[in-house]
C-alpha cells in the first residue's frame, strides 16, 4: 500500500484533488501538508469510509509530512491573475519549490515527485537540479504533470464531434468516447509550447474550416480562459484537480503493477537526457540542446521506463511547425529554472 504526499493540501487544487485521492483505492495513508494549516480539510476528509488514513501537517512538520512516502504531489505555490502569464509565478513558486525538493530529497528520496505548480517548463528544471545538486541524478521519478492539456484537448475536440461528456473518475474507463485514441498533447505547459497532436489525421479534414486552429488555440489558451472567468481569484482548480488525479492514479496503478495498456499516450513533462530513448526524442525533435519536454512515458513501478518516442513519428506539418516554434522558448524555460539553482550556488 502506498503513502501519498500533497504538498500544497490547503489549496485550490490540493483541497479537490486530496479528495480524489482520498476515493483511491491505491492510497493507504495520505499525508496532506501546506503552510496554510491543513488539519480541517485532513479531519473532514477522514470522516469519508474509504481505506487511505488522513493525516495533516503544518508548516513547521514537512520531515514528518514526508516520512514514508512513496509519492508526492506538489501544487503549493502562487496562482496567476487576470495579466499575468505563468513565468511571472517563477520567482516566488521557484524558492517554494527548491525549498520543497530540499526537503523530499532528504526524507524520501526514492520518492516520485509531480509537479503541478508553475510555471512547470521551468519548476521541474528546478527540482531536477536540486536533487542533482544533493547527489541525486534520477530523471525518472521527477515528471510535471501536463495532463490538463490532454484533458481540455479530449473535451473541447470531443465537443467538435458532437460526443457527450461522459467520465468516470476512479476506473480505468476515464473516457468513454475513447478520446484518448484520437488526440495528445505534447511540448510544454504555457501558450504556444502546448502542441495538442491529432492521433487520427483524417479528423482535421472532418472538421468545419477554422475549427481544427480555433480548437488548437483553446487547448493552448484555456488556462487563460479559466483565469479570466474566476476575476482575479486564481486559476483552474477542479480541472486540475481531476488532471492531477488522473494522473497520479497512473503512477499509482504502476506502482501496484497493473495494466497500463489501452490508457493511450500518458505524457509528461520530463528531463529527456536523463531517460531510456531521451536522446532519441532529441534527435526526433531536432534539438540536443532541447532537454526538457512533455512526451508519452512509459511507467513502470512509478517511475520512467522509457520515453515513448513513437508519436514524434506521426506529426503533421502544421504539428511539426508548432513543435519548431516551440523549441526555443523551451529550451529558454528551462535554462532559467537551472540558472536559478545554479545561480545560488
Ligand atoms: P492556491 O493559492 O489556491 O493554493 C496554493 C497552496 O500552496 C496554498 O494553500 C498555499 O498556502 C500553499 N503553499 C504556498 N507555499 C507553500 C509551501 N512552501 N509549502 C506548502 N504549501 C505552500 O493555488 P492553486 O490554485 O491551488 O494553484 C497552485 C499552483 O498550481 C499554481 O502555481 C498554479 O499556477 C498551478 N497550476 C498548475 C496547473 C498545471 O496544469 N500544471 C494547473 C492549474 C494550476
Ligand atoms: C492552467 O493551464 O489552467 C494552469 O496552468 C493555470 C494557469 O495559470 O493557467
Amino acid at each position: 500500500m502506498v503513502k501519498v504526499a500533497v504538498l500544497g493540501a490547503s489549496g485550490g487544487i490540493g483541497q479537490p484533488l486530496s479528495l480524489l485521492l482520498k476515493l483511491s483505492p491505491y492510497v493507504s495513508k495520505l499525508s496532506l501538508y501546506d503552510v496554510r494549516d491543513p488539519s480541517g480539510t485532513s479531519v473532514d476528509l477522514s470522516h469519508i469510509n474509504t481505506i487511505a488514513e488522513c493525516q495533516s501537517f503544518d508548516k513547521d512538520q514537512l520531515v514528518q509530512a514526508l516520512g514514508g512516502a512513496r509519492v508526492v504531489v506538489i501544487p503549493a505555490g502562487v496562482p496567476r491573475k487576470p495579466g499575468m502569464t505563468r513565468d511571472d509565478l517563477f520567482k516566488v513558486n521557484a524558492s517554494i519549490m527548491r525549498g520543497l525538493c530540499e526537503q523530499i530529497v532528504q526524507v524520501c528520496p526514492l520518492a516520485t515527485v509531480l509537479i503541478i505548480s508553475n510555471p512547470v517548463n521551468s519548476l521541474v528544471p528546478v527540482a531536477i537540479e536540486t536533487f542533482k545538486k544533493h547527489g541525486i541524478n534520477d530523471a525518472s521519478r521527477i515528471m510535471g504533470i501536463t495532463t490538463l492539456d490532454l484533458v481540455r484537448a479530449e473535451t473541447f475536440l470531443g465537443d467538435y464531434m458532437n460526443n457527450s461528456r461522459v467520465t468516470t473518475v476512479g476506473s480505468n474507463q476515464f473516457d468513454k468516447r475513447r478520446m484518448h485514441k484520437v488526440v495528445s498533447v505534447i511540448g510544454g505547459h504555457s501558450g504556444h509550447t502546448i502542441i495538442p497532436v491529432m492521433l487520427l489525421k483524417p479528423m482535421v479534414y472532418m472538421m468545419k474550416p477554422g475549427q481544427y486552429d480555433s480548437f488548437i488555440h483553446r487547448v493552448q489558451f484555456g488556462g487563460d480562459e479559466v483565469v479570466k472567468a474566476k476575476q482575479g481569484q486564481g486559476s483552474a482548480t477542479y480541472s486540475m484537480a481531476y488532471a492531477g488525479y488522473r494522473f497520479v492514479e497512473y503512477v499509482l496503478k504502476s506502482i501496484q503493477h497493473e495494466s497500463l495498456e489501452g490508457l493511450g499516450y500518458i505524457p509528461a513533462y520530463v528531463y529527456l537526457p536523463g531517460l531510456r530513448n531521451g536522446s532519441q526524442a532529441q534527435a526526433k525533435l531536432g534539438s540536443k540542446e532541447l532537454e526538457y519536454f512533455s512526451v508519452p512515458i512509459q511507467l513502470v513501478n512509478g517511475r520512467i521506463d522509457a520515453v515513448d518516442t513513437t508519436i514524434l513519428d506521426k506529426l503533421s506539418e502544421q504539428e511539426k511547425l508548432m513543435v519548431e516554434k516551440a523549441v526555443p522558448e523551451l529550451i529558454a524555460n528551462a535554462k532559467k529554472g537551472q540558472r536559478f539553482i545554479h545561480n545560488a550556488a
